[in-house]
């Protein structure tokens, strides 16, 4: 298996973890998303209406990303890691996946959750990386074992 990325973003650490399991388990090239203003503890609180988290959600906010990818044109399979937020990804990852031409590459998605389903995250990253085959989108555990997640990428893999 070559020319694999994983690519995360984690706010808290729960899927921070599972990419590094997976892309050390499948020996792939791993790059964190880390937004340009990193989130607080107080700007992930949902439970408070104006925070940073429920406004990005609401005005549908790009959330710039500080590094890019240099050498994105070298990889066919993004393994594109991140936690649910509202049901999806969060925004940051559309930002991620949109500022690359991802067109002939294929992509697929894993999550952490605090309990969802992957719902209609796989369709919602579409419009971000047109051209590009979304083969997959599921929820795992943190805890996830290595060898789980090189059997779940190994099918993407030529
Ligand atoms: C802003 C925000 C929104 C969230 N929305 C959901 C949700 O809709 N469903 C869910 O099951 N968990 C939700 N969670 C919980 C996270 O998906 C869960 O804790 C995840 O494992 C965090 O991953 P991380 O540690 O990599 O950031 C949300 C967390 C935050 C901070």
């Amino acid at each position: 298996m070559s020319n694999m990325l994983v690519a995360y973003f984690s706010a808290e650490g729960n899927t921070a973890k599972v990419a590094k399991t997976l892309a050390e388990a499948i020996g792939a090239d791993i790059f964190e998303i880390v937004p340009e203003k990193p989130y607080t503890r107080s700007e992930i609180n949902w439970l408070n209406p104006v925070s940073r988290c429920n406004r990005e959600m609401l005005g549908k906010k790009d959330v710039p990303v500080a590094e890019k990818v240099e050498n994105m044109a070298d990889y066919e399979l993004l393994l594109v890691g991140f936690p649910i937020w509202y049901g999806h990804a969060p925004n940051v990852v559309g930002t991620f996946l949109k500022d690359y031409d991802l067109s002939g590459k294929k992509i697929a998605a894993f999550a952490t959750s605090g309990g969802s389903g992957i719902g209609k995250t796989a369709q919602k990253i579409e419009p971000f990386a047109p051209g590009a085959q979304i083969l997959d989108a599921k929820v795992v555990s943190p805890d996830e074992s290595a060898e789980t997640m090189k059997q779940w990428a190994e099918q993407f893999a030529d």
